[in-house]
């Protein structure tokens, strides 16, 4: 079910909108129903949270998880790339392959094959050794070769281990040439401490699709005043929010 709400400037969507959560929250403990809020803006995000926080002592069975990106102070860990027992890890790799090269403006994978190629091989051993985006830069790093070379020994995916094995022979300076444009596109979300931190945690990690089974009510703020790629977070999201969509009936969803 899709549900648009129309109408002039100033005549009280948002309101609406906030309306409508309010009373999700309000109803959990009838319904048990999972939410996903997700606010691009912040004012919803703010105004709910107040009310929240107003009417604390009657919402606090209510499991409300706030993830606010404006913060600094707190974070919550998302490890993309977390070990799940039922997904291949292709589409795993692959949704977050996606999910980057949109980021960097491109529909897909197909007009970058050369980022969508090293990606997945920087990202494989990540996964299959149960390490974070935080480590990528050590698969990236040119000059430290040992410890690529450590960290993808013994890779079950043949193809991925041949490409490695290819790179372990390249000197620093073609190992950078090689790898340039894929090393960028990392750093962008290396460089972020915001996203380092989210990304970066290998044992507490939000599970979206589960914490929606669970009936659990997930409030996100992604606007940011700086830096543009926290923004971009959104992106990494719909991904679990049709894996979800695909699997449960009973909560329902809001972008
Ligand atoms: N039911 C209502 N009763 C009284 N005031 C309301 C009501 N709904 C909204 N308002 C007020 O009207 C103003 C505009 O509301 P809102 O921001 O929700 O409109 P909007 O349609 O989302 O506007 P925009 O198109 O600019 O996003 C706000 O100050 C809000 O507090
Ligand atoms: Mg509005």
């Amino acid at each position: 079910m899709h549900l648009y709400l129309c109408g002039a400037t100033g005549t009280g969507k948002s309101k609406a909108l906030e309306y409508f959560a309010r009373q999700d929250i309000a109803q959990w403990e009838q319904s048990r129903c999972g939410a996903l809020i997700i606010d691009p803006h912040g004012s919803l995000y703010d105004s709910l949270i107040n009310w929240i926080a107003w009417n604390e002592p009657d919402l606090k069975d209510v499991p409300i998880i706030p993830i606010d990106m404006r913060q600094s102070d707190w974070t919550i860990g998302y490890n993309v790339l977390r070990p799940r027992e039922v997904s291949d890890p292709s589409v795993i790799i692959s949704n977050f392959v996606q999910a980057m090269a949109y980021v960097w403006g491109a529909d897909g994978t197909q007009g970058t094959p050369l980022f969508a190629r090293l990606a997945k091989e920087v990202l494989w051993p990540i996964y299959e050794k149960k390490l974070t985006l935080n480590e990528v830069k050590y698969l990236i790093d040119s000059v430290g070769k040992r410890v690529r070379m450590e960290i993808t020994e013994g890779l079950t995916k043949d193809s991925v281990a041949k490409g490695w094995n290819f790179s372990h022979t390249l000197s620093p300076k073609d190992f950078n040439t090689q790898f340039s444009s894929t090393v960028n596109r990392f750093y962008s979300f290396l460089d972020a401490n915001k996203l380092r931190f989210m990304f970066g945690k290998s044992g507490a990690s939000l599970d979206l699709g589960k914490a929606l089974e669970d009936g659990e009510i997930i409030i996100a703020n992604l606007s940011t005043k700086a830096d543009w790629y926290r923004k971009k977070m959104f992106h990494f999201l719909p991904p679990c929010c049709e894996r979800f969509m695909g699997s449960s009936q009973g909560a329902r969803q809001r972008r």
